[in-house]
């Protein structure tokens, strides 16, 4: 890792780390250094949201189509190192390998997509409009200006794609970027920063920040110099950071609990396989990842069985593998909290169709059958490969189950009426609504959020150019009089 410290020094300014201090990253997968990272104090962090100021005027003068043009080098750079990087996932991060190149490939797609808003007809997101007043003699003229520093601060399990997905938006609106990516994730995170930089970013217009986020996340967030907080976690440190980031605007991207309703007259088998790969791509880590299943009594015993079949053909072991599906968790304290909710449902009753064993982080594909919202494994996120079913009377008391929790992410509705899917769409508290697919994000165009604790602010491109920009009136005032 010798070149990578050296290049991030070269990021960074290496001389700037007043402290000197690194943090190891240890792979989950076999204990090896996957690289170390700066525990960068105050005074970096200082540095760091300065830097990103001196360079915010000329950056946001800058013509938009420059600013298209380093993002589409940016991406061409990502695809040429997309097998370095996806090395470095799925050992940092124990990605299998296959959706490690697949992050790194809709992210550079997500480059060229957002320098295609800013460059052509479809940049309207960045630019803005003019008004009549009510008399002849005012017009008001509007455009639409960066907020200035924006930071971003990505999760462990897309260290890559959820830094691009804040970082590409706030550049071609005109910002800076300040990026914190999660401990566990930096090294993949700085690789990516590292070929943006690369890719010709002017210094200072994209600098970083890494240290555990106990240590220094509350000082970066409230920083004076931070003008907008772009923050995709865990609900718990999201709320965190809105109660202490109080007037500062922000998009919070959160947990959540995503249902796949099954109804009488859905394809059983089609959705049995939308839900496996669901629940349990990428160890069930992703927060649209489905995370309970409704189904109605008729049909959820047929349903359990095809599930179990798809379940037994899972691969699980070492993401060096070809084919291995199930990886060993993000962490040890990942684990546990999984196996919490595991022995809770068992205790109380509910049915294990398959696997509840464990190898240290490496849980078994997990499906737990007539699991009743008594049980902490209905309405929390595991963040792992466990997956509980409730069996409900109809579809109005599967919406009522759905709706009952505190997160709003996205579901997935499974039946071959599109009257009913569209009824059922209708009601349910939700950002997204899948019909007849499993819950997921991309592409990363369209729009994505979450409401209720599922986070706040929409983004998708398009949506995050305009939230990480404002509008900016000017009005002239005419003294009128005939020519
Ligand atoms: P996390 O523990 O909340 O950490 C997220 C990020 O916040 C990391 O970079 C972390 O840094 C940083 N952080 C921690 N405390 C902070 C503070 N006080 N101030 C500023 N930053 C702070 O979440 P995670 O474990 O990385 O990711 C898993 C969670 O994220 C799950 O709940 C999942 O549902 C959610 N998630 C949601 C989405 C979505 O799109 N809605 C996508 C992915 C994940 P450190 O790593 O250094 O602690
Ligand atoms: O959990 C991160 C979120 O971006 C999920 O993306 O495409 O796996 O649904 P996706």
């Amino acid at each position: 890792m010798e070149l990578l410290e050296q290049e991030y020094k070269n990021l960074v300014n290496g001389d700037r780390m007043a402290n000197g201090r690194w943090i190891d990253i240890f792979s989950p997968v076999d204990g090896s250094l996957c690289g170390r990272v700066p525990a960068m104090s105050r005074e970096d962090i200082d540095q760091a949201v300065l830097g990103c100021r001196q360079a915010q005027e000329k950056w946001q003068r800058t013509p938009v189509f420059k600013r298209a043009e380093i993002l589409y080098r940016a991406a061409d750079l990502l695809e040429q190192q997309a097998e370095e990087i996806a090395g470095m996932l799925v050992m940092e991060i124990a990605k299998d390998k296959k959706s490690a190149l697949s992050e790194v490939k809709r992210s550079a797609d997500l480059l060229r997509y957002t320098a295609d808003v800013g460059k052509n007809s479809r940049g309207e997101a960045i630019f803005g409009d003019n008004f009549p007043g009510g008399s002849r003699n005012k017009m008001s003229f509007v455009s639409r200006v960066p907020m200035g520093t924006v930071l971003a601060v990505s999760p462990f399990n897309y260290p890559v794609n959820l830094s691009v997905s804040k970082i590409a938006p706030a550049l071609m609106g005109g910002n800076t970027v300040l990026l914190k990516p999660a401990t566990q994730g930096a090294v993949s995170a700085l690789m990516t920063a590292y070929l943006l930089d690369k890719a010709g970013l002017p210094k200072g217009v994209l600098n970083t920040v890494t240290g555990r986020g106990s240590e220094i996340g509350d000082y970066t967030v409230t920083h004076p110099g931070v003008d907008f907080v772009n923050f995709t976690g865990s609900t718990q440190v999201g709320e965190h950071i809105s109660q202490i980031c109080s007037m500062k605007p922000m998009i919070m991207e959160l947990g959540g609990k995503d249902a796949a309703i099954v109804l009488e007259d859905g394809d059983l088998n089609f959705a049995a396989d939308n839900i496996v790969d669901g629940a349990y791509s990428y160890s069930g880590q992703r927060c649209t990842a489905v995370k309970r299943i409704l189904a109605v009594e008729p049909v959820a015993g047929r349903l359990v069985e095809k599930l179990k079949t798809r379940i037994e053909r899972l691969k699980q072991g070492d993401p060096r593998e070809e084919g291995v599906t199930i990886t060993p968790l993000i962490s040890r304290e990942a684990a546990d909290a999984a196996q919490k909710l595991i022995d809770d449902a068992l205790q109380k009753g509910a049915e294990l169709i398959i696997g509840n064993r464990r190898e240290g982080n490496l849980l078994a594909p997990t499906l737990i059958d007539k699991v009743t919202t008594d049980m902490e494994l209905a309405w929390i996120e595991p963040f792992a490969p466990v997956l509980p079913i409730l069996r409900v009377k109809n579809a109005a008391q599967a919406v009522e189950i759905a709706n009952r929790s505190e997160y709003g992410l996205q579901s997935s509705v499974f039946t071959s009426s599109i009257d009913r899917a569209f009824a059922i769409a209708s009601r349910l508290e939700v950002g997204t609504v899948q019909i007849n697919n499993k819950t997921e994000r991309g592409p990363d165009n369209f729009p994505f959020l979450g409401v209720k604790n599922s986070g706040m602010g929409t983004q998708g491109v398009k949506y995050s150019i305009e939230a990480m920009t404002r509008p900016k009136a000017v009005t002239i005032n005419l003294r009128g009089g005939s020519f």
